[in-house]
C-alpha cells in the first residue's frame, strides 16, 4: 500500500504528479491557513506530512501514529519542535539551495528601495504630491554604491548577498556567523568582523540568520542604538530575531536611518502595527523565496525529500540538528 501524505497548502499540478507516482496524497487547497483541528484530524492517518509554516509541536506529533517525515518548503525550520521530532523520530526536512539566488534579490530590492526610498516616492508620486522639481533635497536619498554592507549570518543566502554587494555595487563586505567562513571569504572578498564592530561600522545590515534559541531578538535596543544613525536595517530572516519593539523606537526616534523589512514578529502584520504608518521603512510580506519558479523547485525539492523518507532512503536535506537521527 501506498503511503499516506497530507499537504498544507496548494501545490502545482507537477508536484502534484510526482507525489501521486508514489503516495496517495490529500491537499488542503484554501488559501486560508489550514485550522489546527483539521490539521490534527489529518494528522492522524499521515505518513509523511508536507508544510511550509506550520507548528510542528509535541501535540501534533503525538497525534500522528504513523508520521515519519515532516517536509517543509522552506530554507527556515523554526516551526519544528527538533526535540519533541528526535524524540518521537520524525525525520525533519527543508528546501535549501534552490531558493539562495531568490532571497538574495529581494535583500537588494530591500536595501535599494529604503536607500533610495523607492516605496515612499511611489505613494508620494501616487498621491499626487510631485509637484516640484526632481531635485528637490527632501527627495533625497543615500547611496548604495561603495557604502559597508554587514551582513548578519553568513549561510548560503549571505553569500548571494555578498558577491551582489561587491561585484554589482562595489560595497566593503563584512559579515558575522557563528564560525568563520573562509570559502566565502574567498569567493566574495566579504570579511569577518565581530558582532559589535559589523554593528557600528555598517551602511546596511541585512539579517539572514536562523531562528534559534540563541538568535531570539539578537536585535534589540542595546544593538540599534550601536549602529549609525544613518544605517539601514534590513531582515530577511524571521520577524522574531528582532525585537521589534525596539526597531520601532529606534525608527521613530532617529536611531537609525531606515529598513527594509520582508518578516514580522507577527505574520501577518497586524493592521496596527506602527511600522506600517513609518515612512522610512519598505515593508513587504514575506516573499522573500515567492517567484514561482522559485517556488515550483522548492516543492519539488520538498516532494523528493518527502518521497526518500517514506522509501527509507536518506533524504539530502535533512535538517542538521536531526541528522543523525535520520
Ligand atoms: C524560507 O524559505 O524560510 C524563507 O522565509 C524564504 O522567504
Amino acid at each position: 500500500m501506498k503511503p499516506f501524505v497530507y499537504v498544507t497548502k496548494p501545490i502545482p499540478e507537477e508536484v502534484e504528479e510526482l507525489l501521486a507516482e508514489h503516495c496517495t496524497y490529500e491537499v488542503w487547497t484554501s488559501r486560508e491557513r489550514i485550522p489546527r483541528q483539521v490539521l490534527l484530524e489529518k494528522i492522524k492517518e499521515a505518513d509523511g506530512l508536507l508544510t511550509s509554516g506550520t507548528k510542528i509541536d509535541r501535540e501534533l506529533l503525538y497525534s500522528a501514529p504513523k508520521l515519519k517525515i515532516v517536509s517543509n518548503f522552506s530554507v527556515g525550520y523554526d516551526n519544528f519542535d527538533l526535540e519533541a521530532m528526535k524524540e518521537k523520530s520524525v525525520i525533519g526536512t527543508h528546501t535549501p539551495y534552490v531558493l539562495d539566488d531568490t532571497v538574495a534579490d529581494l535583500a537588494f530590492g530591500l536595501i535599494l528601495s529604503s536607500a533610495r526610498r523607492i516605496a515612499e516616492l511611489d505613494r508620494y508620486v501616487r498621491d499626487g504630491k510631485w509637484t516640484k522639481s526632481e531635485d528637490e533635497e527632501s527627495l533625497f536619498g543615500s547611496d548604495v554604491h561603495h557604502q559597508t554592507l554587514g551582513i548578519i549570518g553568513m549561510g548560503r543566502i549571505g553569500e548571494q548577498v555578498a558577491k551582489r554587494a561587491a561585484l554589482g555595487f562595489d560595497m566593503n563586505v563584512l559579515y558575522y556567523s557563528r564560525s568563520r567562513k573562509p570559502e566565502a571569504e574567498k569567493k566574495t572578498g566579504a570579511v569577518y568582523a565581530e558582532f559589535n564592530e559589523l554593528l557600528e561600522r555598517s551602511d546596511f545590515i541585512v539579517m539572514i540568520t536562523p531562528l534559534t534559541k540563541e538568535t531570539f531578538h539578537l536585535i534589540g535596543e542595546r544593538e540599534l542604538k550601536q549602529m549609525k544613525h544613518s544605517a539601514i536595517f534590513i531582515n530577511i530572516s524571521r520577524g522574531k530575531t528582532v525585537d521589534e519593539k525596539a526597531l520601532i523606537k529606534a525608527l521613530t526616534e532617529g536611531w537609525i536611518k531606515g529598513a527594509g523589512l520582508d518578516v514580522f514578529e507577527k505574520e501577518p502584520i497586524e493592521k496596527d502595527n506602527p511600522l506600517l504608518s513609518l515612512p522610512n521603512v519598505t515593508i513587504v510580506p514575506h516573499i522573500g523565496s515567492s517567484t514561482s519558479v522559485t517556488h515550483t523547485n522548492m516543492l519539488k525539492c520538498a516532494a523528493k525529500n518527502l518521497i526518500d523518507g517514506l522509501q527509507g532512503k536518506q533524504p539530502r536535506d535533512v535538517v542538521k540538528e536531526l541528522k543523525q537521527e535520520a
